[in-house]
């Protein structure tokens, strides 16, 4: 929804974030869009003063769980239905968007409340960010994308599982019959989720093959999540968009993502949340003594494959821990080796790049006016992006502290 009255910011300076330089100028705001930038002095325009702000485009997510309890985990979270959750959805997708972070991708959600969530943000019912939705992740019977917490005699799947490239084709069909924009699959075990291991690969090739062609066929890209080497190189061979976590990914697997322009999103923030509070948090200990096993080799890699030249989006996780905190992973990002300016670019540039979208991610004139405001030099002090003081999405301010 878009705001059609034309606004003017004066804020002290904004972030080019191409060529990373500040840049002292007014933007001009028009139907939901960034139409000038200049100096500006408009009678008739509405002139919104933040003399001591930097503006930057609007943040991006490449991997979020806004649906769902935060607070509620493991054996816990399963009293809850789906209607409660989409509930706790309109609260997380509000909390998102007052920390600055405009786009996010939500990979994973029973019963398409992603859709429903990302209809009623459009609409303009709730505040939230603009949302890329997979509906049900696809996964196979028993993986980390099934539900393994009830006992057998419940009989109860995850509304993903498919165990062969034709119900994976049609998974994928149902999925974009309902309104999702892409499709997540789980290429191995994961840590939250029972009696699954992290390095085992979940899913054939031929499987693998057949999610993405058919995806691809309808326009939807395709996020991987791969923990374990094999399934990272399977889901790379079988032409993913991208892999989340990418945890064990080495120096060959790298350079076969570079060659094939597939994109990382690293959550290399989230394994102090599971080890901080995790444990009295609910999270199982199976996933504690997984997750041990994962964080630190995660980070190892990321700073791998970032000075290998790959490419990486800004993703995660959020909905283990916190919505709005996702602005932590940035000080993560900064110190296993990315510049200010590259971590920011992972959060825009690239993350726009990995979406397919070419309306979002940089301030200049044609681009959706979705602009947040930071009191200090994020290329000089990364952490402000965690307390951001102004919010507009498509024009429209939602905060200006
Ligand atoms: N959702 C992921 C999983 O359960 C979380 C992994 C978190 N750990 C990490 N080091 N990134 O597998």
């Amino acid at each position: 929804m878009s705001f059609s009255e034309v606004v003017i910011l004066k804020p002290k300076a904004f972030l080019d974030v191409i060529s990373g330089e500040l840049v002292v100028a007014d933007l001009l705001i028009e139907n939901g869009k960034i139409k000038e930038i200049g100096q500006f002095n408009t009678e008739n325009a509405n002139e919104i003063l933040l003399p001591d702000l930097i503006l930057l485009p609007g943040l991006m997510d490449s991997h979020v769980h806004l649906i769902g309890n935060t607070e509620s985990k493991g054996y816990e979270s399963i009293s809850e239905s789906s209607y409660l959750d989409t509930i706790y959805g309109v609260e997380n997708a509000s909390k998102t968007l007052m920390a600055g972070f405009t786009t996010v991708r939500n990979v994973g959600a029973g019963y398409y409340a992603d859709v429903a969530l990302k209809r009623a943000i459009d609409a303009g019912v709730v505040p939230g960010p603009s949302m890329l939705v997979s509906g049900p992740a696809l996964g196979i019977t028993g993986g980390h994308c099934d539900t393994n917490l009830f006992p057998p005699e419940f009989d109860i799947q995850g509304q993903g599982v498919v165990d062969s490239p034709w119900e994976a084709r049609k998974m994928v069909r149902t999925n974009r019959k309902y309104g999702a924009d892409l499709i997540k699959f789980c290429a191995t075990g994961g840590v939250m989720s029972r009696n699954t291991d992290v390095n085992a690969k979940q899913f054939t090739l031929d499987e693998m093959k057949a999610i993405v062609n058919e995806a691809h066929n309808h326009g939807m890209k395709v996020a991987a999540h791969a923990h374990g080497l094999e399934g990272i190189k399977a889901a790379i061979i079988a032409g993913a968009d991208s892999i989340e976590h990418s945890s064990f990914i080495d120096t060959e697997t790298t350079l076969l993502a570079i060659e094939k322009g597939t994109f990382l999103s690293m959550d290399i923030f989230v394994s102090d949340y599971i080890l901080g509070e995790g444990a009295e948090k609910g999270i199982l200990e199976e996933s504690l003594e997984k997750e041990r096993t994962v964080g630190r080799k995660q980070r190892e890699n990321f700073a791998n494959a970032h000075s290998l030249g790959a490419k990486i989006s800004f993703g995660t996780d959020a909905g283990i821990f916190a919505h709005g905190q996702n602005a932590r992973q940035f000080a993560y990002m900064v110190e296993w080796g990315m510049t200010n300016l590259e971590a920011i670019q992972a959060a825009t540039i690239q993350t726009a790049d990995l979406f397919g979208i070419n309306n979002v991610g940089i301030i200049e004139p044609g681009f959706d006016a979705d602009i947040i405001g930071v009191r200090s030099n994020p290329l000089t002090n990364i952490r402000t992006l965690e307390n951001i003081a102004f919010v507009m999405k498509e024009g429209r301010v939602y905060k200006n502290n």
